[in-house]
């Protein structure tokens, strides 16, 4: 993939001045079974880890004014109030037990607390990027996928990197040069990256669509369709699981032991939401004049690590979800496919909301929260 390269490139401290970037971290707001796109207004079907700003919320109407509704938000740009989320990833013990996998930080970008690494992007070709409208939200991927269709556009933009020990970008393991749409079957000594880019053709005129995504296309090459004709930024999300921790513990039969929040164990359900909730012409503004590489983009405010990772939620579904459970949180056992997962109901889980109101930003809910990962993984490029 181009990021790839870009990576090797920055590494060497030569950035090419061609084309839109930014490349920031935004460490974990919340981790919690909310998808205020996909079941607004309930507790969602599956765990979903939450980036961004704090105005997230069990519904999210396209009138909500997000930068006025955060007291903070966890991405280092501090004018980007948007909230992104993907499902969580799972170890699944051979003894039927399942432990959530820790998220470590992207590389270059400091200690963030789990979270993502996030790009905004313009094509190669640098045509002009307009920038999302206020209101603007979309989901890629589908929970429900259980196999890779390489005709499906959507499908080869979902994928994995097996990163070698250290967290390095290179070494893919068994599947040179190329990241594979399924979580990969081998040991990854530097954990497993999750790749997830959004389309970045948009119709132009509305803010979603009933099915979250039709309102967005692909680019062919960097050409959008004429049915999607306005050039957004290309959004790409990146989350580092550190698998590391289990693998002295691979079944002894050598199967794949992962195995996403919404009982997928093949990873071609992954999916991520997006809702744009960039401050003024922000955005905009960067994409017209910045190429950073998680480095400096002087028409956007920025602001420490330490203030991001204390931006933070307390989850409204009261359910445990870390450490050894008997099942992943929801109803959802394992279905592996290849035909399409169906929605299960009815087992016990929680299914309503503290009503208990969240409180952003206050510090010391990091001590009852995930530990904060370690040191960043050293760079190693292959
Ligand atoms: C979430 O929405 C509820 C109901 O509208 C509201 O009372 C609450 O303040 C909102 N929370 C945040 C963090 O915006
Ligand atoms: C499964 O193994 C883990 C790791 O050793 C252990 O902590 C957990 O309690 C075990 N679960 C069961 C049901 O034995
Ligand atoms: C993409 O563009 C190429 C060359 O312009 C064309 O041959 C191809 O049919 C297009 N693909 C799609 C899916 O539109």
């Amino acid at each position: 993939m181009q990021w790839k390269s870009l990576l090797s490139i920055a590494a060497l401290g030569v950035l090419p001045n061609v084309n839109a970037l930014l490349r920031f971290a935004c460490s974990q707001l919340v981790i919690e079974r909310l998808d205020p796109l996909l079941e607004p207004g309930k507790v969602s079907a599956h765990l979903h880890q939450i980036i961004g700003g704090s105005a997230f919320n069990v519904t999210m109407n396209v009138n909500n004014d997000l930068p006025s509704l955060s007291q903070c938000t966890s991405c280092t740009y501090s004018e980007d109030f948007s909230n992104y989320w993907t499902a969580v990833l799972y170890f699944k013990h051979s003894n039927g037990s399942f432990k959530r996998v820790r998220q470590l930080p992207g590389q270059l970008l400091g200690n963030a607390n789990g979270g993502m690494t996030v790009y905004y992007s313009q094509p190669s070709n640098g045509g002009k990027v307009t920038s999302f409208p206020k209101g603007f939200r979309m989901i890629v991927g589908n929970a429900m996928t259980r196999s890779f269709d390489a005709n499906n556009q959507e499908a080869k933009s979902l994928n994995f990197r097996c990163l070698s020990a250290g967290g390095g970008n290179g070494g893919v393991v068994g599947d040179p040069g190329t990241d594979s749409n399924a979580l990969p079957k081998m040991k990854c000594l530097g954990g497993i990256r999750s790749q997830i880019v959004f389309p970045s053709c948009w119709d132009g005129k509305n803010l979603d669509s009933a099915d979250h995504r039709s309102h967005v296309k692909y680019p062919n090459g960097s050409a959008c369709p004429s049915t999607h004709p306005v050039l957004v930024p290309q959004i790409f999300i990146e989350t580092v699981w550190d698998t590391t921790e289990f693998n002295n513990m691979w079944p002894s039969d050598g199967s794949q032991p992962f195995v996403y929040s919404m009982g997928d164990p093949t990873g071609t359900g992954q999916h991520a939401d997006y809702v744009f909730g960039w401050q003024g012409d922000a955005l905009q503004r960067a994409m017209d004049q910045c190429n950073s590489f998680g480095g400096a983009c002087p028409t956007l405010k920025t602001q420490s690590i330490d203030a991001i990772n204390k931006c933070t939620q307390a989850s409204r579904v009261k359910e445990t979800y870390e450490g050894w459970l008997k099942a992943l949180p929801g109803c959802n056992p394992i279905q592996s496919g290849p035909q399409p997962a169906t929605m299960v109901s009815g087992c016990g889980a929680p299914t309503t909301l503290a009503m208990t109101a969240p409180t952003p930003a206050v510090e010391d809910q990091l001590k009852d929260d995930i530990p904060i990962t370690a040191a960043p993984p050293a760079m190693t490029e292959a």
